[in-house]
């Protein structure tokens, strides 16, 4: 069902509250109780990330992946979040997440979430679904946040730099803290082993190693052809000037302020961060960040 954005009210900024513990915008929790009973079926694919930490770039290869050959005309002619829809989303007059997915006619089925790994809605485990994770460091993806919430009138405001970072440091964010969202993610693989956790900048590093992983973990085996075809598809230029995979069809967000593909790099908190930040920052991280084996970089 395509999203109507001329029955969309001008909305005001909405406010965080807390939510089962975790900081939330009632955008993402006034329609609760029918995503907890969404039914996932074991062919769906779940793309969980913490937001802008590379949602829709997984988004759009495994769109491309699966359905590139088979429906060619999806990709040029709906957009990202209508394709992948946004399990939680709840806007005043839209169509939910939830029946946007209940809806979807493919198989699979491409489901996005920004949930911290609690809240996941249980039907996704008991199907012993295939979930993506994609994480990002966390002085970058803060940056990216900050310019987000500058840009998206659905958003709580960003308030001055200063003060977003250390609102994002306090977790204080939609979707609670960073820290806690990346190493929930992390420890479920413990215990779930359908999850493929994959890092931004390995995608920036080598985007084909990262497809040929993520196929490896989908059971797909892509031509030579068309896998430079994905790969050559998802670079950030060609998405950035894909109308279907940047967000620029989305009043809500104003492009004057900052683009949604705003510059897809590893580092750019660098022009951000004050020395001073930065040393503040590391030792924040280093108390929060306590398991060895979960090691996200910042340069690359
Ligand atoms: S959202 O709103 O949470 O779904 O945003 P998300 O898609 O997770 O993250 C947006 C950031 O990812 C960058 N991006 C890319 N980087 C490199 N290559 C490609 N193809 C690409 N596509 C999206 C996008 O530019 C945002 O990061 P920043 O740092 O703001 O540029």
């Amino acid at each position: 069902m395509p999203l109507n954005f001329d029955k969309m009210e001008l909305l005001p900024r909405p406010k965080l509250f807390d939510f089962h513990g975790v900081s939330m915008t009632h955008f993402f929790t006034q329609n609760w109780e029918n995503v907890q009973n969404f039914q996932a079926r074991p062919d769906d694919i779940l793309i969980a990330t913490y937001p802008k930490a590379g949602t829709t770039w997984v988004s759009q290869i495994l769109d491309m992946l699966y359905f590139g050959q088979t429906s060619p005309e999806r990709l040029t002619t709906l957009p990202i979040y209508e394709r992948v829809p946004f399990l939680e989303m709840t806007i005043p007059n839209l169509v939910t997440g939830k029946d946007q997915a209940d809806e979807l006619p493919t198989t699979p089925r491409l489901i996005k979430t920004h949930f911290p790994v609690q809240f996941v809605p249980k039907s996704f485990w008991e199907q012993n679904c295939r979930i993506i994770y994609v994480a990002r460091n966390a002085k970058d993806n803060m940056v990216s946040y900050y310019h987000f919430d500058c840009m998206n009138q659905g958003q709580p405001e960003a308030g001055d730099w200063n003060s977003f970072f250390q609102r994002f440091m306090d977790g204080n964010m939609v979707f609670g803290p960073w820290y806690d969202h990346v190493n929930g993610w992390w420890k479920k693989k413990e215990t779930y082993s359908n999850i493929h956790y994959m890092f931004y900048e390995d995608m920036i590093e080598d985007t084909g190693r990262e497809i040929d992983k993520l196929c490896a973990f989908i059971g797909l085996s892509p031509s030579a052809e068309e896998k430079e075809k994905v790969t050559s598809g998802v670079q950030f230029d060609n998405m950035k000037k894909n109308k279907m995979a940047n967000y620029s069809t989305l009043p809500i967000m104003n492009f004057k302020v900052s683009p949604f593909m705003r510059k897809g790099k590893v580092g750019d908190w660098k022009n951000y961060f004050t020395v001073a930040q930065n040393e503040q920052f590391d030792a924040d991280y280093k108390k929060k960040m306590k398991d060895p084996t979960l090691q996200l970089r910042c340069v690359i």
